[in-house]
């Protein structure tokens, strides 16, 4: 992104100074799994807060006085009146942990939405498949609940995901949940199970559950396909939907680089020209494609 366009877009998208974060006040901590947990988060009475203003796909900077900060991604599609939001956060390193010491009612610092988050209008109409691993349910989480929420304008949806084990698997209870939507099936599977486990799903990577789905009945010119998860998973992924015959520019993907200031500024998260936190993190295919080494 040139400097132009990046001041186009501070424009756009800030009233005041992008890199201000607001106070917010955690409402719930639910635990996914052991090094997992959804961070629900309110906001403060009367305080413009930004951050709540959002749409799926789009991530926030959580930042952490005296430790440092931290991008994540929105995991619920927000309410009308942007009254709460949530962050799925894997413990990981030094913020995360920090993260994780939190309790009910403490106040965070986050500034944010930053981002370019998925074209939802374009997603209607559509059939979708949601193709996830790991944390990466988090981001197509959001997408997933504003689509159920107004599933009459969407076609069939299909959300395949994966996980090491059924004890890593997020939103494993809500996933399974959403078998009672007509037009919505889900298939889940794990890459090991323990050999005492009662898990009733598929075993194998996530590409193995394309051979389970149905698809005879796809028409590719209406089907949306959205990925995200581990850098792995990407490639062979898409090798899966050009067999369908989706085109490139209706598969969806979120791109994850290191990041620092999250608008467009310091470049560390720049690709060929191209910076994930501005530009992205949501591409198409076509445009990921043609820029060198993001997939
Ligand atoms: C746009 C975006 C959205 C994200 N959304 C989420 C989310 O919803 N939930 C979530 O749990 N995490 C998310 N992440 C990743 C999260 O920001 C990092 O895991 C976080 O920075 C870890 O901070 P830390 O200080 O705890 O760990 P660190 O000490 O910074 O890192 C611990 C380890 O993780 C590696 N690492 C850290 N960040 C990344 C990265 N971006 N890519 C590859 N390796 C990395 C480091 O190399 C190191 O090995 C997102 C990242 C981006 C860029
Ligand atoms: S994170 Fe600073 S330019 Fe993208």
């Amino acid at each position: 992104m040139n400097p132009e366009k990046t001041d186009q877009y501070m424009k756009d998208h800030f009233v005041d100074n992008p890199y201000l974060a607001h106070e917010t006040r955690i409402k719930k901590i639910i635990d996914e799994t052991a090094h997992v947990k959804t961070f629900v988060m309110e906001n403060i009475d009367g305080q413009y807060n930004p951050a709540f203003d959002f749409i799926p796909g789009q991530f926030a900077i959580w930042s952490l006085p005296g430790i440092g900060e931290a991008p994540f991604s929105y995991s619920c599609h927000g309410d009308s009146e942007n009254k709460e939001m949530q962050f799925t956060i894997h413990k990981i390193g030094s913020v995360t942990s920090a993260i994780f010491k939190y309790q009910v009612g403490d106040i965070v610092e986050i500034r944010g939405p930053y981002g370019n988050g998925f074209p939802m209008d374009s997603l209607i109409d559509k059939d979708l498949i949601f193709i996830m691993g790991g944390i990466g349910a988090a981001p197509l989480r959001g997408v997933l609940h504003h689509v159920l929420e107004f599933s009459e304008s969407y076609g069939n949806i299909c959300v395949l995901h994966g996980a090491k084990t059924p004890q890593d698997m997020v939103f494993k209870e809500e996933f399974l949940g959403l078998a009672g939507h007509e037009t919505v099936r889900c298939l889940l599977t794990v890459d090991n199970i323990p050999e005492d486990d009662s898990w009733e799903h598929s075993v194998g990577v996530v590409t193995d559950l394309f051979n389970q789905n149905r698809y005879d009945d796809i028409d590719p010119s209406k089907t949306i396909a959205m990925i995200c998860g581990p850098p792995i998973m990407y490639k062979f992924v898409i090798m899966e939907l050009e067999k369908l015959n989706i085109p490139q520019d209706q598969i969806l993907m979120t791109l994850e680089r290191r990041m620092k200031c999250g608008i467009g500024k310091c470049g560390h998260c720049a690709i060929d020209g191209e910076y994930a936190c501005t530009d992205g993190p949501v591409f198409n295919y076509w445009d990921a494609k043609s820029t060198k080494e993001m997939i």
